[in-house]
């Protein structure tokens, strides 16, 4: 995502290219993109980039939440989770990912006006006509996803989760256990948060999604920096590096959870890499739970208009 979206402005293709070959060369199997991010460009990069090693990977993208083309030829994000918007959409990624069959498809946000049902049904039909091997799910609540599981089974579902965004363990994790979904964790280092060098919030351009989030809004995010001093100081204990022991953090909450950073630089990729072989004792990660947590941090995940786009259970102020 990082690649094409989100976070200012975005790195040139040959900067992403070279990204995504050191992540190959890295062992990195598993690539996650979507229609949304750069509207295509991301899957098209992606593309474009992997094809040659497209046998060894896992190729995952998402639909029902891409950009359409308003009539003054400004395109703008859409929530769309009709089986024919589906359909266009998964047609649309096979063609910029330059591949005959995605590896794993989630819905990317339940389109609240569409049963989800009728949503999972038409990816249902991808998997039998071969354009898609698995379905999965994105920011849903447990509710939801035994709805969906009850159509056709769920691989995955792909939902915020880190030290500072806990609300997976409400219910959803819970309910993947019991009914043996993957969890996926996005934005694992908390969109930079929990990193050595910590996001400017007033140099954030006008692209940067954080400019919307009230966690990173100057009142909150000063009162977030308080938290770091003592986090660093955790990392140092364990022997590793913020990311690492916010991606640490994340693996040793089960062997279900995958986290998936995000990064435009080679040297935070291998930071990041590392992360999976730091090991924390009980006590670290005891103290570590309790120094951040739903209750610890200031400002909601999401603005308001973004958290109406979402279905998961949500602690409060979180
Ligand atoms: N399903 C969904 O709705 C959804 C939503 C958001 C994200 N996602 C997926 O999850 C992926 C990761 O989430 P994310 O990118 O939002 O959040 P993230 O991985 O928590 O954070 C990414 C940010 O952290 C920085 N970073 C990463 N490793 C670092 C390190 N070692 N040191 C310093 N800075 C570091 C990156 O900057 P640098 O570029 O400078 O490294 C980037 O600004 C996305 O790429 C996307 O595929 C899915």
């Amino acid at each position: 995502m990082n690649l094409s979206h989100a976070y200012g402005t975005p790195p040139s293709p040959q900067q992403g290219e070279r990204l995504l070959l050191a992540a190959v060369d890295a062992g990195v199997t598993l690539f996650d993109t979507a229609a949304l991010y750069g509207f295509g460009a991301n899957e098209t990069l992606v593309g474009r980039v992997l094809k040659p090693h497209r046998r060894r990977l896992t190729l995952c993208s998402k639909g029902g939440l891409a950009g359409v083309t308003g009539d003054d030829g400004s395109v703008r994000r859409a929530i769309d989770g009709r089986p024919e918007a589906l359909r266009r959409n998964c047609e649309d990624s096979l063609r910029r990912l330059q591949t005959d069959v995605i590896d794993l498809y989630y819905l990317h946000r339940w389109d609240k006006k569409v049963p989800v049902e009728e949503s999972i049904g038409a990816l249902a039909d991808l998997v039998r006509a071969g354009k898609i091997r698995t379905i999965g799910l994105s920011e849903v609540s447990a509710a939801t996803i035994r709805r969906a599981h009850a159509v056709h089974p769920i691989t995955a579902v792909q939902t915020e989760y880190s030290l500072w965004t806990r609300n997976p363990e409400i219910a959803v994790l819970d309910t993947c256990r019991e009914l043996g979904i993957t969890f996926v964790a996005f934005s694992p280092v908390a969109r930079g948060f929990l990193c050595d060098a910590v996001p400017d919030v007033a140099a954030f351009d006008a692209k940067d999604i954080r400019k919307s989030m009230p966690r990173f809004e100057p009142a909150n995010h000063a009162r977030n920096l308080e938290l770091l001093p003592r986090y660093r100081e955790l990392a140092r204990e364990a022997g590793c590096t913020p990311a690492q022991l916010a991606l640490a953090w994340l693996l040793h909450q089960g062997d279900d959870i995958i986290p998936i950073p995000g990064t435009t630089s080679v040297e935070h990729l291998a930071e990041d890499l590392a992360g999976a072989d730091v090991k924390l004792s009980p006590e670290l990660l005891a103290q570590l739970e309790a120094h951040i947590n739903q209750r610890t941090v200031h400002g909601n995940r999401y603005s308001q208009q973004a958290r109406g786009e979402v279905d998961t259970e949500e602690f409060p102020g979180s």
